[in-house]
């Protein structure tokens, strides 16, 4: 069974020239099907664009927690507009990062991050979490708004993921499940039941071993799939096969 994506960022910003060409190749990579998700208005406009030209991409829109402090003032309407579109299937990506000193202020990010769930609950679409440095406050907003959806790019402890687990939501991994000192995240990922697993790239970033440190994509996800069928005693074609099913059924489609 083909790849599924469930987390990249194809922006020509990132990719420039070669944007096309390496989209149109990924299905001869066994790469099946790539949510593409947005950050901000244009970026989501952008992916939405690359899924109207490309059968095996979708879009997910939304607001990062790094764009909360700069949202125009008709965020909300736009956003909703932007649902309305072909092959949009979740938003994304939101949530709480606490990292950056001069970040949006914690109460911004809150906010901007509750009112997004909200909308996805009342379109009945599923969310993409990014929670960095921000694990309780996430997970108490979470437990509150019960969303469906997956919390992506995990590195939090089995712990954690286990509550997220519980509230029935996915855990993502990205390449860093590959990585030599990523301890914490191949525990959270052997405690994560198969059924709730997705894989993703997060691409242009976190390409995994061998290829770290490159620019990332869709297709260099077999070997995070191969580092999780390892943790998870299963075959790496077992592991793409369980985890494509987990994306379809999230994401509906
Ligand atoms: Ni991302």
């Amino acid at each position: 069974m083909g790849i599924f994506d469930t987390h990249a960022h194809y922006w020509r910003s990132d990719f420039g020239e070669e944007l096309d060409a390496l989209l149109k190749e990924l299905p001869s990579k066994n790469v099946e099907k790539v949510v593409a998700v947005g950050c901000d208005l244009p970026s989501s406009e952008e992916e939405i664009e690359l899924a109207a030209r490309y059968d095996h991409v979708y879009a997910a829109v939304g607001f990062h927690p790094e764009n909360a402090g700069k949202v125009p003032e008709n965020w909300e309407s736009e956003l909703i507009r932007l649902l309305s579109r072909d092959k949009v299937v979740a938003l994304g990506e939101i949530g709480l990062d606490y990292h950056y000193e001069d970040g949006p202020p914690k109460e911004v990010q809150k906010d901007v991050f509750i009112k997004q769930l909200e909308i996805a609950q009342s379109h009945n679409l599923p969310v993409i979490i990014h929670s960095r440095d921000a694990m309780g406050d996430t997970l108490d907003i979470l437990k509150k708004h019960k969303p469906r959806g997956v919390m992506h790019c995990f590195s939090g402890s089995a712990e954690s993921a286990l509550e997220i687990v519980k509230l029935g939501m996915y855990i993502g991994f990205t390449g860093v499940l590959t990585f030599k000192n990523a301890k914490k995240a191949q525990a959270a990922c052997a405690a994560v039941p198969t059924e709730r697993l997705l894989l993703e790239t997060d691409c242009p970033y976190m390409a995994p071993v061998p290829h770290r440190g490159e620019r990332s994509d869709s297709s260099m996800i077999a070997f995070t799939a191969a580092k999780m069928a390892e943790i998870k005693g299963v075959s790496t074609e077992e592991m793409l096969e369980i985890t494509n099913q987990n994306g379809k059924k999230l994401f509906n489609c």
